[in-house]
């Protein structure tokens, strides 16, 4: 089958043409995302409002680009997927309303993709990956350990309390003047810095829940960064290499207990996948791989093109869940809050319910 993906939940404006083989295998016809980043930039973080607006402005042409680069027609779809939600209202009403237009037009089946939950398949369309996996998704907007046991099957193991680690790293390089979005510029700074001249916490270390907490880092970085000022090129470096070591400690030491609780629940994972922006963040990938080497597991990393937000990722869960019967009807809502544990399952035949 060959799907439309439309994703709109935040400053990117994406579309892309995904075929799913009755094997389960995925193939990317085409996949466009035209990032706002720059209309965002002045402000050092997303404005809901821009956002809806640029979605609005752009979200045509996008699709035509995604069909044509795909070279197809709507007609000879199998079905139109958007995300709806979670994510700025704003955003998720235009794409998702865009694809019910579509979905009518051309009298196609509509799948409302949860975004989470696209996020969590992506894996499955890169590598093949087979249930159950252990998620850990990292970006602006979460941060979670998700046991993911099948289409709308997940058990959030631990998730943030505050601020999710891309957004801890933004407000670091806001903070810092390295602009936005902070992650890959804290990071860069951070390669040439000292990490263990600022002793920053690592909160929730040693907890028994899988659940993270960053905001107090934060607030830690910045009394360091306030107690030295005015901050010199080198401080920056330090201070930036110093909150990373603490962000890196925090993962290790929150997935290696959402790794436990997998084993209690679901046996041993077949893999722990990384998927988000944060993803693309080398020590965060190095910590990742000698925590799947504990596990005695492997570890799947998407290409970083599709662990930050794309439309292939929000098509290739519509595609697992239309292939499994799952579809929308047109009075299907937008959603801001949309926890993946809300996602619709299949129905079982024998009427067990997962969990
Ligand atoms: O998944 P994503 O593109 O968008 C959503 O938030 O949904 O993730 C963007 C986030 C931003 O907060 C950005 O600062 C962070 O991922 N990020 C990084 C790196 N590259 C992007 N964080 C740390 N290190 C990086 N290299
Ligand atoms: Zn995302």
């Amino acid at each position: 089958m060959v799907i439309l993906g439309i994703e709109t939940t935040c400053d990117e404006t994406a579309a892309a043409v995904v075929e799913r083989s009755e094997s389960g295998r995925g193939r990317i016809l085409s996949n466009v995302v035209l990032s706002q980043v720059d209309e965002h930039a002045a402000f050092g973080g997303v404005v809901p409002e821009i956002a809806a607006r640029a979605h609005v402005e752009t979200l045509d042409r996008v699709i035509g680009k995604a069909m044509k680069d795909a070279g197809r027609a709507f007609a000879s779809l199998d079905g139109v997927a958007a995300a709806a939600g979670p994510g700025l209202i704003g955003g998720v009403i235009v794409g998702l309303t865009t694809a019910k237009a579509i979905a009518l037009v051309n009298e196609k089946p509509l799948v409302a993709v949860n975004h989470l939950e696209a996020h969590a398949l992506t894996a499955r369309l890169t590598d093949g990956t087979l249930f159950p996996y252990c998620l850990f998704l990292a970006s602006g907007g979460h941060t979670q350990i998700v046991a993911v046991r099948g289409v709308g099957d997940y058990i959030r193991l631990g998730s943030t309390m505050d601020d999710a680690i891309g957004e801890a790293y933004d407000k670091t390089g806001k903070l810092l003047g390295l602009g936005y979005p902070g992650g890959p510029r804290v990071e860069a700074e951070a390669a040439r810095g000292n990490a263990n001249r600022f002793a920053l916490p690592r909160p929730m270390a040693g907890k028994p829940n899988a659940d993270f907490s960053l905001s107090g880092l934060k607030t830690a970085l910045r009394l360091e960064a306030e107690k030295i000022a005015p901050i010199s090129e080198q401080d920056v470096r330090d201070l930036c290499a110093s909150f990373q070591q603490a962000v890196v400690d925090v993962v290790a030491d929150r997935l290696r207990v959402g790794l436990k609780l997998f084993r209690d629940r679901c046996g041993n994972p077949t893999a722990l996948v990384a998927a988000g922006g944060v993803a693309a963040n080398e020590s965060i990938r190095k910590v990742l791989q000698r925590l799947a080497f504990e596990a005695g597991t492997e570890l799947v990393v998407p290409p970083a093109a599709l662990c930050t937000d794309n439309g292939a990722m929000i098509a290739w869960a519509g595609a697992e869940r239309l292939a499994l019967g799952l579809t929308d009807t047109l009075d299907t809502p937008p959603h801001a809050r949309w926890p993946l544990a809300d996602v619709a399952a299949p129905v079982d035949p024998y009427g067990r319910k997962p969990g």
